[in-house]
């Protein structure tokens, strides 16, 4: 289906809560910010625990693949990355990104246009808080995920303070104003009728600017504690 006609289908039905090809061009200047990337290091720890032991030369769906940030972290763990996301412009610039062993196509995580057990794993990364239908999205990445793989979620926290002061404070016209938001059990009892869950709490980065660089050891003790209140939730699914 040509990309225009495919895009105008993806519209009509509203995929997201919110039109990422606003946000294309500035995305990742977060990453690159010294509190952005210190998010990016904790939450890829969490998200770490939970890739398999051996990945060279398996597949990996990553829904919602944005910018294609996480797509280079997944391509470097060597799977075969397939991202697709609704927005046209976060593809564009995946695209540009020319990451090894990844490609990318404009398609709604509602309707996967993959046949059943494609992927060993399918992840998808800060993107079901904004899809229009997260169960419908997950039962779509089970469907296109191999009995033996697994499903990979990363989330943001319902229950951490940063993300609840970006809802209220980053107004109606911030992608926060659309997004459902999971705590860690929400998330948990959402998975649980679909396999075996796992879930780990991080991303616990301190306010104050001049604490950031001990966020690593704030997010172990958090950890330990096993405290319910970073801003990320990583999740894995076991079919
Ligand atoms: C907050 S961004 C996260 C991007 C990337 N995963 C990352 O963490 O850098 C959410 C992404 O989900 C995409 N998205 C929202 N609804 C979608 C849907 N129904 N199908 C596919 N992608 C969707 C958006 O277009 C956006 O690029």
């Amino acid at each position: 289906m040509p990309l225009a006609e495919r895009k105008l289908q993806i519209n009509e039905s509203k995929a997201s809560g919110f039109d990422f090809d606003l946000l294309a061009d500035s995305y990742d200047s977060w990453y690159a910010g010294r509190r952005g990337a210190m998010y990016d290091r904790l939450e890829k720890k969490a998200i770490s625990r939970y890739l398999p032991p051996s990945t060279k030369g398996k597949k990996l769906l990553e829904v919602g693949c944005g910018t294609g940030h996480w797509s280079r972290f997944f391509s470097g763990y060597d799977f075969e990355v397939t991202g697709v996301d609704v927005s046209e412009r976060m593809i564009d610039a995946a695209k540009s990104k020319d990451i090894s062993n990844a490609s990318f196509q404009v398609a709604d995580g509602h309707s996967l246009p993959f046949a059943d057990e494609t992927f060993d794993v399918t992840a998808a990364i800060t993107a079901l808080e904004f899809v229009r239908d997260a169960e419908a999205v997950v039962r779509e990445m089970i469907r296109c995920t191999r009995k033996t793989g697994q499903v990979l979620l990363g989330v943001l926290n319902g229950l951490s303070k940063v993300n609840r002061q970006r809802q209220r404070q980053d107004g109606p016209e911030s992608p926060y104003a659309a997004a459902r938001l999971f705590s860690p059990v929400e998330l948990k009892e959402f998975l649980e009728p679909f396999g075996r869950v796992e879930i780990t709490v991080g991303g616990f980065v301190p306010a104050q600017s001049w604490l950031i660089p001990f966020a690593p050891w704030v997010d172990r003790i958090a950890g330990m504690f096993r405290s319910q209140k970073g801003a990320f939730i990583a999740a894995a699914l076991k079919l």
